[in-house]
């Protein structure tokens, strides 16, 4: 599964075609679903021909179309990082599968009976999913220097992690995270904002696939 790529080929998609997402794709998807819930706890599902959730006014408002799928990410409360993290993990995937996604907060109907929720448990947002009417196109960017510090004097691999990061979907495109480089030590932070936290987990799942590094050790 090439990651770098799905990384690089990933923009938001609101609209998608009729056609239902085949059998062997939602096995794999699956599998990765459980391998990431596995890892982290959190309590992740795959949503197929469900078409209520965006089968409103909010949602066309949204311009969100033809949504017959999603990835409800759900887990305990106070995760959002996490939750960020592992659904980017998803979102990746899924586009490496030839799918197209979309991070949503609002803009959708939460149906009760299509997902389980854990006691302490909530659903934070879902991932749209789908083939897309079209790929979408890159966001609007911050430059190097306005999400991070350090960045001239940092190893390549700190470079390549931060231009990583900037291609990561955040809330109303916000980029607010900053990272850090000093003396040999990896920093993240989230800004202020809304869904901030969720971000900061997007941003440095790109961050650590981009490096090229096994592992960050974060600070
Ligand atoms: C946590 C989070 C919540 C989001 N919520 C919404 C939403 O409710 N409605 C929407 O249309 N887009 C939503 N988005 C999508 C962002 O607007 C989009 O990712 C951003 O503009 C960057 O564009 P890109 O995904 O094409 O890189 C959300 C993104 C994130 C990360």
């Amino acid at each position: 599964m090439d990651l770098i790529k799905a990384m690089q080929e990933r923009h938001a998609v609101r609209s998608y075609q009729n056609k239902p997402i085949d059998g062997e794709t939602c096995r794999q998807l699956s599998e990765i679903i459980d391998a990431c819930n596995a890892e982290s706890g959190l309590h992740i599902q795959l949503i197929v021909n469900e078409p209520k959730a965006f089968d409103s006014f909010m949602a066309h408002y949204g311009k969100f179309y033809g949504v017959k799928n999603y990835v409800a990410l759900i887990g305990k409360k106070s995760e959002d990082e996490k939750i960020g993290y592992y659904g980017e993990k998803v979102a990746l995937a899924a586009q490496a599968l030839g799918l197209n996604t979309c991070w949503v907060a609002m803009s959708y109907k939460k149906v009760k009976t299509a997902f389980q929720i854990g006691t302490g448990e909530k659903l934070y947002c879902v991932l749209s999913l789908g083939y897309g009417v079209n790929d979408g196109v890159p966001h609007k960017s911050k430059s190097v220097n306005d999400v991070s510090i350090g960045y001239e004097s940092a190893p390549e691999y700190f470079q390549k992690g931060v231009n990583a990061a900037l291609l990561a979907p955040t809330a109303r495109n916000q980029q607010k995270f900053v990272f850090s480089y000093a003396d040999g030590k990896v920093s993240a932070k989230a800004g202020v904002g809304f869904y901030a936290k969720v971000d900061l987990g997007i941003a440095k799942y790109h961050f650590e696939l981009g490096s090229g590094m096994e592992k960050i050790d974060w600070i």
